[in-house]
């Protein structure tokens, strides 16, 4: 439910005159079109085996949007792909439906505690940004650890429907990590889980500092990614340090399609952080995340509370 300041901040959004409005669309009843990917034929052999060469990896195209949905003018060409090896990525009712629920117990179980630390790291904030929100379940850890306000922002229009049906408290908006639309300095926290590595590296730098453009001076930062050591560990050292979770996860990085992620891996994220005007606090890496904690760096800092440690079972 929108409280006055959310109101009065609505009215004060930006508009974007070179490319579009923030929407106002109340995500959960909006009526979304249907995608190729909803009127898939079970019974007619080519739709299925197209299907099932998606997602089994062996077979790509291009995610196809409708004209007339939200951000089909604007979503660029770089998400527009079959993500995780899903008939039109992100982009349909049906399989966006499936992925909300499967993403969790795709990974066993484990973002649960994952989302948690990243809601705890942020405790203690008025206003917060869940960025790249997909089916909301960080957004909704975010409410859990008492923050007050909380906001989603993802671009694909079929995620923000799931996760405005799930949460009707939460402020659903559709916009990209590296142009928002939002209002300068309105955040004081920011949670990222599972987003970065899906960002080509020249917009993961635009979209640091767009954050840096959004966040209060003292804003925290808590972003959970995937771990690098099931990417570039071989299998027996993960056998050895991590059981057949390690193996699981190795084979999951190898097999889910997700273009960015050997760029992701590589990069110096503390130095990227550092050019947008950010500190990186705390670090640390295991199976299957890798965790940051960084604070935008200015005058005013604010105090955190103390750090739990990652529940990595
Ligand atoms: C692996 S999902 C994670 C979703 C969610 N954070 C969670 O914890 O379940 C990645 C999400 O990032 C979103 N995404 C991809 N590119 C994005 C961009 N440029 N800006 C914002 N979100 C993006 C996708 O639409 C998708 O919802």
């Amino acid at each position: 439910m929108a409280n006055a300041h959310t109101l009065q901040f609505q009215e004060e959004l930006k508009v974007d005159p070179l490319r579009r409005e923030v929407d106002r669309i109340d995500w959960a009843t909006v009526d979304l079109p249907d995608t190729w990917a909803d009127h898939i034929d079970w019974t007619h052999l080519p739709d299925l085996r197209r299907v099932l060469r998606t997602l089994a990896g062996r077979e790509r195209q291009r995610v196809r949007l409708p004209a007339q949905l939200p951000g089909s003018a604007w979503i660029p060409k770089y998400v527009l792909q079959e993500f995780h090896n899903l008939p039109n990525g992100n982009y349909s009712k049906s399989f966006s439906r499936g992925y909300a629920q499967g993403f969790d117990h795709a990974m066993l179980g484990s973002l649960k505690a994952g989302r948690r630390r990243v809601a705890e790291a942020l405790s203690g904030a008025h206003c917060a940004l869940d960025l790249g929100c997909g089916a909301g379940r960080q957004a909704a850890a975010l409410r859990e650890v008492g923050v007050g306000e909380v906001w989603g922002l993802d671009p694909s229009p079929y995620l923000l429907q799931h996760a405005a049906r799930a949460y009707p408290q939460i402020q659903w908006v559709q916009g990209l990590a590296e142009d928002t639309g939002l209002a300068d300095g309105q955040f004081d926290a920011v949670a990222v889980c599972f987003v970065f590595h899906e960002l080509p590296p020249h917009y993961l730098r635009q979209a640091l500092a767009e954050l840096a453009r959004i966040t209060k001076p003292g804003a925290r930062l808590a972003v959970l990614e995937p771990s690098p050591l099931q990417w570039s560990a071989g299998y027996r050292w993960l056998w050895r340090h991590h059981g057949w979770r390690g193996l699981y996860f190795r084979a999951l990085a190898r097999r889910a399609y997700e273009p960015f992620a050997g760029a992701w891996h590589q990069q110096d994220f503390a130095e990227l952080l550092a050019e947008a005007g950010f500190t990186l606090l705390q670090e640390d890496t295991g199976c299957p995340f890798r965790f940051f904690f960084a604070q935008r760096t200015d005058d005013t800092v604010v105090n955190h509370p103390p750090q739990p440690s990652m529940d990595k079972s």
